[in-house]
Formats: structure tokens, sequence, C-alpha cells
């Protein structure tokens, strides 16, 4: 079955085992609340490696004081059967650490008061999710630096639907000469095309509905980039039109509101935003967020990317 550890040290001994067999290993890093969209980063590790780890962690470190951390869902035994659903050997241990143990130096919410190491990715981690979560990136990339010390994995696989987060950590990768090869996949969306989250279960169903229009959105602006349309602000300007329109429905009907946070096209190179003409060399991503009533949601689409 699964092994499942909570010390970090018998995590260590196990994953020494498998050098010492010559096995590869790939590794998904996650806050729990497993979907679909994790469960295809493990499949995608088991075709490259000999063995797949998994680490499940809610990190306080990238949540502000006003976030979710204290409701973020946590359902560890019925994501051992997810993973357990896979067949057997596909996932082979599961690293479930304690908050003191990933950061010793203790863990404070106010950034102010922190003490210990922390690892910041310079020019990727202000713009796009970092405007409105400005600590955010810095709790990503101290903790998945962390687990890369303690894994040690050949390979680690992320997920589209968190594209700055790719691009934290591959730069982190880079820039602190970390041996293992970053692998992004799809992201992973329901027939309607409401990409998979953890904050899903958030959503009643009329929100649900709602929801809709992020996807709706992004991909209506790109079919009218593949129709010839170039100029950044609009089709900016076409998105948010479909995004003003939900809100003024949701706003007649429901008792909840609709906002957008931030839509945003930005080079595929770089993530510096794109104002004029999209260059065809660099490719681009579109992005967004939206308030559907508390909860808020992410996504974003990749266009003329290899
Ligand atoms: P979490 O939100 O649990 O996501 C874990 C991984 O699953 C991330 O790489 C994320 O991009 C990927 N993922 C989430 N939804 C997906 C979807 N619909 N399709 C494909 N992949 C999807 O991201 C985090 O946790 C944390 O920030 C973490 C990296 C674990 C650091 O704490």
């Amino acid at each position: 079955g699964i092994k499942v550890f909570n010390k970090i040290a018998d995590f260590r001994q196990w994953r020494r085992s498998l050098l010492l067999e010559q096995k590869t290993l790939g590794y998904v890093p996650t806050m729990g609340a497993l979907h679909q969209g994790h469960l295809a980063l493990v499949t995608a590790a088991k075709k490259h490696c000999d063995h797949v780890a998994l680490t499940v962690f809610v990190n306080p470190a990238q949540f502000a004081p006003t976030e979710d951390l204290s409701t973020y869902p946590r359902t560890l035994q019925s994501d051992l059967e997810k993973l357990a659903s896979l067949g057997p050997g596909v996932a082979s241990a599961v690293l479930v650490p304690q908050v003191h143990e990933m950061y010793p130096s203790g863990i404070e919410l106010d950034v102010s008061k922190q003490k210990g190491t922390f690892v910041e990715v310079l020019g990727l981690s202000q713009q796009l999710e970092g405007t409105t979560r400005p600590n955010f990136f810095r709790g990503v990339a101290t903790v998945v630096s962390k687990f890369l010390n303690i894994v040690q994995p050949e390979h680690a696989f992320f997920g589209q639907k968190d594209i700055q987060q790719c691009f934290v950590i591959r730069d982190m990768i880079r820039d602190l000469h970390i041996p293992t090869k970053m692998h992004i996949c799809p992201t992973v969306r329901e027939g309607n095309g409401l990409a998979l989250s953890s904050r899903n279960v958030f959503l009643c169903p009329s929100q649900k509905k709602y929801a809709l229009v992020l996807s709706q959105s992004l991909k209506h602006m790109e079919s009218l980039y593949r129709s010839g349309t170039r100029d950044a602000s609009t089709l900016l300007q076409a998105g948010i039109h479909l995004i003003e329109n939900a809100r003024k429905q949701v706003q007649e009907n429901e008792e909840w509101e609709l906002k957008l946070d931030y839509v945003s096209i930005n080079s595929a190179k770089d993530l510096n935003e794109i104002k004029g003409d999209i260059p065809k060399e660099d490719g681009c991503v579109i992005s967004m967020a939206v308030y559907v009533g508390k909860t808020r949601l992410i996504d974003n689409i990749c266009l003329d990317v290899e």
C-alpha cells in the first residue's frame, strides 16, 4: 500500500532506500483536498519515474491573516483513498508533516513578526496574484524549496492552473541550482470548462454556475485572438464585458456578489504585462482572478506557447 509518513526523518529513510535501489522519484507537492487535477500530476509523474511521492501540507506561510487557512479543506483519509484508486504502485509515499517540523523557527501569519529562513523570487512575485496576495509567493517558494530539499526528487510536477506559481518555482529551481527537473501539466477541467480547484467545494450550486464565467471569458478571448485580434486591450475589454454581464446578473438575482479582481495579458517569457499588440514569438498568458461570493477563483490560458 501507500506509505504515509508524518516525520521528515522517516520519509528521508524511505527516500534513501530508493537511491540504493537506483529507482527514480517523481514528486507532486499539494495542500491536500485532492481532485482529478492533482491525480493527473501523479499519473504524469508515474509515467516519468519509478516511484511517486506526494506531500500534503496546508502551508501557513502562503496564507494572509485574512485568508482561508483555518477553513481550507483537510480531507486526508479520502485523499489517500483517491491515491489508492489510481491502482497499486502508482503513488508510493505521502509525507504529511507537521507545521512545527516544517518551520523550526516557528511561523507567524503576521509577516513583520516572522523569524527564520524564507525564499523570495524577485521580479515574478509582486504582479498578478502578488498584487492581492503580496506574501503568497514567498510562502510558496519557501515551502517548495524545503520540500525539494527533503524529497530530493529527480522530477517534480506542477499544474498550469497556477501558472504564476510555475514561473516562480521554475526560476527558483534554476537560481538555487536545485537538481530537480520541473514539469508543467495542463489544467484539468470539468466538462463545462470549470477548472478543478480544492476551493470549488466552497461554491454553492448557483455560484458554481456563475464560476463558469472565468473559463468562458478566457475561451472567448482565445477565439478572438485566433481570428486575428492582436491588441491586448481589445482582447481584455471583450473578456471584461462578459465578466461585467455576469456581475450584473448576480447582483440582480443572488444574495452574494461576483467581482473581478484582475484580468491581464502577460508575456510567456517573463510574465511582464503586454500592452498593445501581442508579439507572436514569445507567446502570452491570459490570467484572471474573480471573487465568486467569498471564494477567490483563478484561471488562465496560454496562447502560442510551445
Ligand atoms: P494545491 O493547490 O493543492 O495544488 C497542488 C498542485 O496541483 C499545484 O501544482 C497545482 O497547480 C496543481 N493543480 C491544482 N488544480 C489543478 C487543475 N485543475 N489541473 C491541474 N493541476 C492542478 O499549489 C499548491 O497546492 C501549493 O501552492 C503548493 C505548491 C503545494 C505549495 O504549498
